[in-house]
C-alpha cells in the first residue's frame, strides 16, 4: 500500500451538521459533507421537512427556518439503511407540532427502537411503532418536558435523540451514559449555539426558553471509521507506506488506533488541528506484524464500528483476535457476529461464534483463502472482506459489492489506487 487517501466526511457528524443545520436560522455550508448514501438520506428527509438544501459533490448549502421552522411532509419520510437517520430525527420530530411517518429499508425496519420509545415517551411523546419496537414509526410530535435518563446501553445514538428531543422541551434534559460514547452531539449542538453542560458521564442541555440555533460554515472531517480499512489493509503489508489525510481524530473514535497500535501496529498522527470542536489531523501507517490480542468491556462502544475490520485482521495477525462484550454487533446494518463468523470460514479462518462476541484464531490456524463473500448488504462487511481478500491466496468475489456506498461511494476505487500489485 502506498500513496495517500482522502476518506470521505464523517457519516455521524455529517448527519448532526445537517439536522442542525436545518434547525438554524439561516445559511449554513457544510464542506467535506459525507458522500455516503445515509447522510444523503438525512439530507431528504430535511428537504421533505422544509428545509433548503443544494448539494455540489461534498460542499451541502443549506438554509433553515429556525428552530420552530419544520413543516409537516406530505409523504412518508425514507431513512433508507441508516440508523442514525431514524433515532435522531425521531428525538426531533417528537417535539414537532405535526405528525410525520418515518420507516427505512429492509434492515433498518428489523432495527430495534425501543430504546428511543422509552426515553422519548418519558418525556411525553407519542410515538407508535411495528410491534411497539420496529419502523415505520408513527411519530405524532406534541409539548414535550424534559428528563434525567439512565440510558441502559452505551449508544450515542439513544443518547442524541434524548439530546435533541431536549432541544425542544420545557426544562433541563439530561442524560448519563454506563460508559463513553461519540460525543458529536453535543459538540455540533454547542456549535449551532446551543450551551451544553457535561459532568463525567452525564451531559444536559437547558435550551433556555427558545434561544435560536444559528447557520454557519463548517468543515466536516474525513470518517476515521473509513480510514481504519486502510489503515488496516496498509499494516497487512510489509513494505507499505500510507498516508491517510484530513480525518477525525475525536478522542471518542481515537479507541482504534489505540487498539490496533497495542497489536503493534504503526500509526503515526500528524498535523493535528481542530474544526467545529472536532479533533482531526493526518495518519501515516506502516506495514507491521500484527500480534491480535482482546477487545472487551469499556472499549467495546468506542471501537463499535471499526470491531469488522479488526475481526477480519485476526487470521492475519499472531495470537488471533477475540472480541467480547459486543452484543450490540449483532442489531447493526446486518448480524456483524454472524456475517463475520460465516465469511471469515468461507475463507478458511477458524473462528468460534459467541452471544456476544468472536473468537478468530491467528496465523497458525492456516492461510486464508480468496472466496465468495455475502456481505448481507452491509458496508462495513464488504469493505472489511476487500481488505482481507487482499492478503488471501486466490480471488475473492463480494457479492452486492456497491453496498460499500452507504458510508463510502468510492471505496473499491480508492483502494485500488493504493494497492500496489508485486507479481
Ligand atoms: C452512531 C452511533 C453508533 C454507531 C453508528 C453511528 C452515531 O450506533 O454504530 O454507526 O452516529 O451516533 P449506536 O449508538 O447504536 O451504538
Amino acid at each position: 500500500m502506498a500513496g495517500g487517501v482522502a476518506p470521505p466526511g464523517d457519516k455521524s457528524i455529517s448527519h448532526r451538521y445537517a439536522m442542525l443545520a436545518a434547525l438554524s436560522e439561516g445559511p449554513s455550508e457544510l464542506a467535506n459533507f459525507a458522500l455516503a448514501a445515509d447522510c444523503h438520506s438525512t439530507l431528504a428527509c430535511m428537504k421533505a421537512l422544509g428545509a433548503e438544501v443544494r448539494v455540489e459533490k461534498n460542499l451541502v448549502r443549506m438554509t433553515g427556518r429556525g428552530r420552530q421552522g419544520l413543516r409537516e411532509s406530505r409523504r412518508a419520510l425514507d431513512a433508507g439503511n441508516s440508523g442514525t437517520t431514524i433515532r435522531l430525527l425521531s428525538g426531533i420530530l417528537a417535539g414537532q407540532n405535526f405528525t410525520t411517518r418515518i420507516a427505512g429499508d429492509a434492515s433498518l425496519n428489523q432495527r430495534p427502537m425501543k430504546r428511543i420509545l422509552t426515553p422519548l415517551r418519558q418525556m411525553g411523546a407519542r410515538i407508535e411503532a411495528r410491534d411497539d419496537n420496529f419502523a415505520p414509526l408513527e411519530i405524532r410530535g406534541g409539548t414535550l418536558h424534559g428528563i434525567h435518563y439512565e440510558m441502559p446501553m452505551a449508544s450515542a445514538q439513544v443518547k442524541s435523540a434524548v439530546l435533541l428531543a431536549g432541544l425542544f422541551a420545557e426544562g433541563a434534559t439530561s442524560v448519563s451514559e454506563p460508559a463513553r460514547t461519540r460525543d458529536h452531539t453535543e459538540l455540533a449542538l454547542e456549535e449551532f449555539g446551543v450551551p451544553v453542560e457535561k459532568h463525567g458521564r452525564t451531559v444536559r442541555i437547558q435550551p433556555n426558553g427558545g434561544a435560536q440555533l444559528t447557520g454557519r460554515k463548517a468543515e466536516v472531517p474525513g470518517d476515521l471509521s473509513s480510514a481504519v480499512f486502510f489503515i488496516a489493509a496498509a499494516s497487512l503489508f510489509g513494505g507499505s507506506t500510507l498516508h491517510i489525510q484530513g480525518v477525525g481524530l475525536n478522542p471518542t473514535r481515537t479507541a482504534i488506533l489505540d487498539v490496533l497500535s497495542r497489536m503493534g501496529a504503526s500509526i503515526e498522527m500528524l498535523a493535528l488541528r481542530t474544526a467545529q470542536g472536532e479533533v482531526m489531523g493526518d495518519l501515516a501507517v506502516k506495514g507491521a506484524q500484527l500480534r491480535g490480542g482482546l477487545v472487551e468491556g469499556r472499549e467495546v462502544p468506542l471501537v463499535i464500528d471499526e470491531l469488522p475490520m479488526l475481526a477480519a485482521l485476526g487470521p492475519f495477525t499472531e495470537e488471533g483476535v477475540e472480541i467480547r462484550d459486543a452484543g450490540e454487533l449483532r442489531v447493526k446494518e446486518s448480524d456483524r457476529i454472524a456475517a463475520l463468523a460465516e465469511n471469515l470460514r468461507r475463507m478458511g479462518a477458524v473462528v468460534e461464534e459467541r452471544p456476544d462476541g468472536l473468537k478468530v484464531e491467528g496465523r497458525k490456524a492456516g492461510a486464508l483463502r480468496g472466496a465468495e463473500i455475502e456481505p448481507r448488504g452491509d458496508h462495513r462487511i464488504a469493505m472489511a472482506f476487500a481488505v482481507a481478500a487482499l492478503a488471501a491466496k486466490g480471488p475473492t468475489t463480494i457479492r452486492d459489492a456497491e453496498c460499500a456506498g452507504v458510508s463510502y461511494p468510492a471505496f473499491y476505487d480508492d483502494l485500488a489506487r493504493v494497492a500496489e500489485r508485486s507479481e
